[in-house]
């Protein structure tokens, strides 16, 4: 087989991530401190694939470009291609044509992530040379996924977001395709959500008689589409972290698995692993629990936060209650005031989602 080219999608809307994607690329939402777009394109270099498209929206494509750069930090050569609306993922297949040439490729969404990667899915589809190879693995909320029914070995039909599933066996969104899905993306309608469909394109492949395989993913996967999928993404992949000091602890204790960068700081603070906390951080008179991601110069201080994800430059101060399961954006301050009367204060963004237990 022909030397394989990566696609990685990185536009769409990101609207069920609201309010942090806003302003910003869902892809870039860190898990771990690592933006979930880093994941897949580190995936792409370890199964040897160097040259990268990755398709970017108007709105963000700036932001994406200004955070991957040419990919050479990540062993790869990266060529951004503009996809004017978000008109679904095979759209987007057909966007990136021009770069892909008759190469066969592999398909990554720049919101997933795969435990094991994608090395010995890469060998098999080198080796094997279907016409197209899917991922599937079984989920408790087909619904939400393109679904899959299999016949023995083979594929029988794919189905995106069906009322009832025929089975519980998601598509996960990796996908390895020859030049043969170009005429399959050009040969479909869109479908009720108004896109065109990759799952339709597949169907079409099956239906015009190519061979499509499927391999069950073996280690866990995650669409991080949406708030509790990143807090499960985050936990996966903390769950996996090293030990690494080396940030400042002053009369602080650490348990268990925990990454600190250079540069942060702790003073009178407990950290319970597994988790990380990022460089420029002030943990102060604090507690951080497990599976937390603390991004760069965040501060904590009087606080306690367990299972949760907080974004560069933003403060939790002086709470009495733990902070936990939260997604907290960018340059958020969430603080009490020293005075009575007591009273919630809000200055929120829209479609944001306080709780207060
Ligand atoms: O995550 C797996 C699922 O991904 C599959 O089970 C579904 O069959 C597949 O359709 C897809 O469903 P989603 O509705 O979750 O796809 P989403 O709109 O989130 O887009 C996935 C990625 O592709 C995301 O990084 C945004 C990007 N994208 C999306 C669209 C619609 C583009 O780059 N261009 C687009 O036009």
């Amino acid at each position: 087989m022909k030397e394989l080219k990566g696609l990685i999608l990185s536009g769409g809307k990101g609207t069920r991530l609201r309010p942090i994607t806003h302003t910003s690329a869902k892809q870039l939402v860190p898990v771990a401190n690592k933006p979930v777009l880093f994941y897949g394109i580190d995936a792409m270099a370890s199964a040897g694939i160097t040259d990268v498209g990755i398709v970017i929206a108007p709105e963000t494509g700036d932001e994406i470009r200004a955070a991957v750069g040419t990919g050479e930090a990540h062993g790869v050569s990266v060529t951004y291609i503009e996809q004017d609306e978000p008109l679904g993922l095979a759209h987007a297949v057909l966007t990136a044509e021009p770069f892909l040439g008759r190469e066969p490729f592999v398909m990554y969404l720049g919101d997933n992530l795969l435990r094991n990667g994608i090395n010995a899915l890469v060998e098999a589809f080198r080796t094997e040379e279907p016409d197209a190879l899917i991922l599937l693995t079984p989920v408790i909320d087909p619904e939400n996924y393109g679904v899959a029914e299999l016949d023995g070995d083979g594929v029988k039909r794919l189905t995106e977001k069906p009322e009832v599933p025929e089975s519980d066996l998601a598509l996960v969104g990796v996908y390895m395709f020859t030049a043969a899905i170009f005429d399959a993306a050009r040969a479909i309608r869109p479908s009720w959500r108004g896109e065109l469909e990759i799952t339709d394109a597949i169907q079409h492949l099956i239906d015009g008689g190519l061979r499509v395989d499927s391999h069950i993913v073996h280690g866990w996967w995650k669409d991080t589409g949406q708030v509790q999928d990143m807090l499960e993404a985050n936990r996966l992949i903390l769950d996996d972290l090293g030990e690494k000091l080396e940030g400042d602890l002053v009369d602080s204790r650490v348990e268990g698995r925990v990454e600190i960068a250079a540069g942060a700081r702790l003073e009178r603070a407990t950290v319970r692993g597994p988790a990380v906390i990022g460089a420029g951080s002030q943990i102060t008179d604090a507690y951080i629990g497990p599976y937390t991601a603390i991004g760069e110069n965040v501060t904590i201080a009087r606080a306690e936060i367990e299972h949760s994800i907080v974004l560069s430059g933003s403060s939790v101060t002086d709470l009495e209650g733990r902070v936990e399961a939260s997604l907290i954006g960018r340059n958020v301050t969430i603080t009490r005031g020293p005075t009575l009367p007591r009273a919630y204060r809000f200055v929120v963004g829209d479609n944001a989602e306080i709780s207060i237990l």
